[in-house]
């Protein structure tokens, strides 16, 4: 049965700056991708050249159907030392958003994905009370220039993840290998000791004092990000009054089998129900799920054999999606953006069965009356998946690597056709 989407839904796809532009070197991921010891499988390098292609990247997303462009803008590169605001940073940030102009694409803009300027982790980065008020600026420097053409916008990407961070060191120091199970999978095996020591080297403190997003959380630390997101949101509120503001979070659909219903409850709250009142006052909810999480009375229950797993080794159960929009709907009364839904594979018959199934849920979902806005999936390009390198697929539009060539994969016609019509077949 055809299913028609609301009308002015956004149809679109994401990217992270850090993953696609390249030579994003004042930032701190760039250092440590190029330490004695790294944990990265290889450096970000010119990641896929997006910071010069951007214009044919944007016009292949439109000319698929898409009508919306998920991107964020790299604070490392807006302000390389700290009060040192760039200017010509600031005009590819214009061209950008002049390019999904021109081509009716609302564009969803993210201030921080991850990376943050060198200079800020020297300053004792998301440990660091002064962070916030630091953020803030930044914030409303990008936004009082360029928030007229920026409909919407998420402070902080995945919010949230530093718990999920926490919890696969727990894991790993147990002896447990879940460094599959979030978004920026890690090898902690290689190099621990020599890679910590050559990072306090390259920001000038202890290693202990290394505090980039990705870091161990401390409580206070967790207060620091969402605080950040509070104050970011009143700068950016009083700079630019019609932009909508959001932030995004990382949720995974945490199902129990009996006797594990408690632990899911749990992390539930960890991972979302405790921050419900740093939203509280957002315009909208920026959700990104992959995945699901079934706990036992054992714990995290490992995936099935029979099952389906990504590349990243999660699960394949696009189901994920619907159950964790209703699951946010219910703790909080706000418009949903998903920001981010994807599946690393080299088999793209999956990723289009992902979308379907995917879509299904959304619709569903809008059909119960959830106000879901948008589906912007991950990611428009095959792009550097931080510490995993270059070898996971999350693109609807293939590179190649070697000739940053592009090619829209079966997916990204697939999604475009969805798109244009507004409809998806629900049976
Ligand atoms: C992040 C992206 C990442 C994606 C796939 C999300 O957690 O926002 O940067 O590439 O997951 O792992």
């Amino acid at each position: 049965m055809p299913y028609q989407f609301p009308d002015h839904f956004l149809w679109g796809a994401s990217t992270a700056a850090h993953q696609v532009e390249g030579n994003n070197t004042n930032c701190d991921s760039w250092v440590m991708e190029n330490l004695k010891g790294t944990r990265y499988k290889e450096p970000s390098g010119i990641a896929v050249d997006h910071y010069r292609l951007y214009r044919e990247d944007i016009e292949r997303l439109a000319a698929l159907g898409l009508n919306s462009y998920r991107f964020s803008i790299e604070w490392a590169r807006i302000e390389p030392e700290e009060g040192r605001f760039d200017e010509a940073a600031m005009g590819h940030c214009r061209d950008v958003l002049r390019t999904c102009r021109n081509l009716n694409v609302t564009p969803v803009v993210t201030l921080h994905h991850f990376t943050s300027p060198q200079w800020l982790i020297s300053a004792g980065g998301w440990e660091s009370e002064d962070t916030p008020a630091r953020f803030a600026r930044y914030c409303a420097h990008v936004m009082s220039q360029l928030g007229d053409q920026i409909p919407y916008v998420c402070t902080i990407n995945e919010a949230n993840t530093p718990i999920g961070i926490d919890k696969v060191i727990k894991q790993f120091q147990q002896g447990g290998s879940a460094s599959a199970q979030v978004g920026m999978n890690m090898d902690f095996q290689e190099q621990m000791r020599n890679y910590y020591a050559e990072l306090s080297k390259a920001f000038g403190l202890p290693p202990q004092e290394v505090h980039t997003f990705l870091s161990p959380r401390s409580e206070e630390g967790l207060h620091i990000i969402f605080q950040s997101h509070v104050e970011a949101r009143a700068a950016i509120r009083q700079v630019s009054p019609n932009t909508k503001i959001g932030l995004s979070m990382s949720l995974f659909d945490f199902q129990s089998v009996p006797g594990g219903e408690e632990q899911a409850a749990h992390e539930l709250h960890e991972e979302f129900l405790q921050f419900l009142p740093y939203m509280e006052d957002d315009d909208f909810f920026a959700l990104q799920n992959y995945s699901r999480e079934i706990y036992g009375p054992e714990g995290l229950i490992p995936v099935p054999g029979d099952r389906e797993r990504t590349q990243m080794g999660y699960e394949f159960y696009p189901e994920a999606l619907e159950n964790v929009i209703r699951c946010a709907s219910k703790h909080l009364n706000k418009p949903i953006i998903v920001t981010e839904n994807g599946v690393a594979t080299d088999d793209d018959t999956h990723r289009v069965a992902f979308i379907d199934q995917a879509l299904k849920g959304v619709a569903a979902c809008i059909t119960d009356g959830i106000p879901v806005k948008g589906y912007l999936h991950w990611s428009l390009l095959d792009n550097f998946e931080w510490q995993l390198g270059f070898s996971k697929r999350f693109g609807l539009i293939e590179v190649d690597h070697q000739t940053q060539k592009r090619t829209p994969k079966p997916s990204a016609y697939h999604l475009g056709k969805i798109a244009r019509t507004n409809t998806i077949n629900t049976v």
